[in-house]
């Protein structure tokens, strides 16, 4: 066998919890809340983070461990770790790193509870004080790096997909000793590593493609730091994950390569499709080789990934009679699962941010964000086209 495993490979055999003596192909399900403690049993298994015993299913519990490897083994990190939701990990990581000796960076673009965090509570709560500046100022390196101590990042943006440049950021957070944090749940570790382009700590929302069909919630952060080993602000803010949710994501990573691999051919074919449709006005996809962030996205990415975004003819009115008329694509505002949703970001993610935030991200009335699922591509096509051709 050759010694770096496939992803695929990976992603079936890393992590899983067997034990001769059962003789159980898969890892089982520790649903239980607390362990005997202390524990003498001669052949006792050991928390990895601890090297202790099991003790309490906030601080760490076998089916929960077994993923956390699953998905370090994918990020390509020594260590992960898994939260109850993706904002459970971007917090806990924030308030964990804590007050730093100078500023922190980041972009408009975030995810809007991050946005909302990093605005109203992160400076509070940690002392440190933070700009924000544009998704292009950031690529183009237009900000003073001897400032700050830290860049937060999504490598790929909601909702209008711009992609970050992880490759040169990567260099400059080195340079000038920033850490840098990179939010990669529209990449998924099949189509990006980050700590491989110079990312100290990679975090997820596991609720999408990590798990990948929209039945359970969880966040992760990978790392090589040493942080990680230590890293007790899980069991402070309680944000673990429990051991049923834990099977079922380590089942659902199991497919991430399978089913990443067509997300990214089923979003090409639709993207190509809009950009000749009538109705269309813009799409906003990294994988359309006229579009502003594709050449930054074959630096840093391995796949262009799943989620676009569109705009049509219309406005408001249009968009909404678009959404509407689709017959089998649900309109719904979360992502990276095997089914196609559709959203107006305008109703749903960014329905309370500023009139002045949403013109800087680019959120206009008549964009609609797409997941694109694994299903047959022509009957998405076929939903996608009837739908648009309800708007007047
Ligand atoms: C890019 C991104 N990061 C983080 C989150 C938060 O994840 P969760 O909803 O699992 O807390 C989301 C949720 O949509 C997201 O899109």
């Amino acid at each position: 066998m050759q010694e770096k495993k496939g992803f695929n490979t990976k992603a079936v055999s890393e992590g899983e919890l067997k034990d001769k003596r059962f003789g159980n192909v898969t890892t089982p399900i520790f649903e239980t809340a607390t362990f005997l403690y202390p524990n003498f049993t001669q052949d006792r298994y050991s928390d990895e983070k601890t090297n202790d015993s099991f003790i309490y299913s906030r601080w760490g519990n076998p089916t929960v461990n077994a993923l956390e490897k699953k998905y370090a083994s994918l990020e390509d990190v020594k260590h992960g770790l898994s939260f109850s939701t993706g904002m459970a990990a971007i917090t806990s990581l924030l308030l964990s790193i804590g007050k730093m000796e100078k500023k922190a960076l980041s972009i408009f673009d975030l995810y809007g509870q991050t946005l909302s965090f990093f605005k109203n509570k992160y400076t509070a709560m940690t002392g440190n004080k933070i700009d924000i500046i544009s998704v292009d100022q950031m690529n183009s390196g237009d900000f003073n790096p001897s400032e700050y101590s830290m860049i937060y990042l999504e490598s790929i943006t909601n909702p209008s997909m711009k992609v970050l440049d992880l490759v040169e950021l990567g260099k400059i957070c080195r340079e000038n000793h920033i850490t840098l944090i990179t939010d990669a749940t529209f990449a998924s570790p099949y189509n990006q590593n980050p700590a491989k382009l110079g990312s100290d700590f990679v975090v997820h929302s596991g609720t999408k493609y990590l798990n990948g069909h929209s039945d359970t919630m969880s966040g992760f952060i990978g790392s090589d730091h040493d942080l990680m080993k230590t890293f007790d602000m899980r069991k402070n803010l309680g944000g673990s994950l429990d051991a049923f949710q834990a099977f079922l994501i380590q089942r659902g990573l199991k497919t991430l390569g399978l089913r990443m691999e067509r997300h990214n051919k089923n979003t090409i074919q639709i993207a190509e499709f809009l950009k000749e449709h009538s109705k269309v006005i813009d799409v906003m996809y990294p994988g359309l080789t006229d579009n502003k962030y594709h050449s930054i996205g074959k630096k840093n990415l391995m796949g262009f990934g799943g989620m676009l975004s569109f705009r049509v003819k219309g406005g408001l009115e249009g968009a909404r009679k678009f959404l509407f008329s689709l017959e089998y694509i649900a309109p719904a505002p979360s992502l990276g699962g095997v089914e196609s949703l559709a959203t107006l970001p305008v109703d749903t993610s960014h329905a309370s941010a500023s009139m002045e935030d949403r013109k800087s991200i680019g959120v206009t009335e008549d964009m609609v964000r797409f997941s694109t699922g694994i299903e047959d591509p022509e009957d998405l096509i076929e939903d996608i086209g009837k739908a648009l051709s309800q708007i007047s």
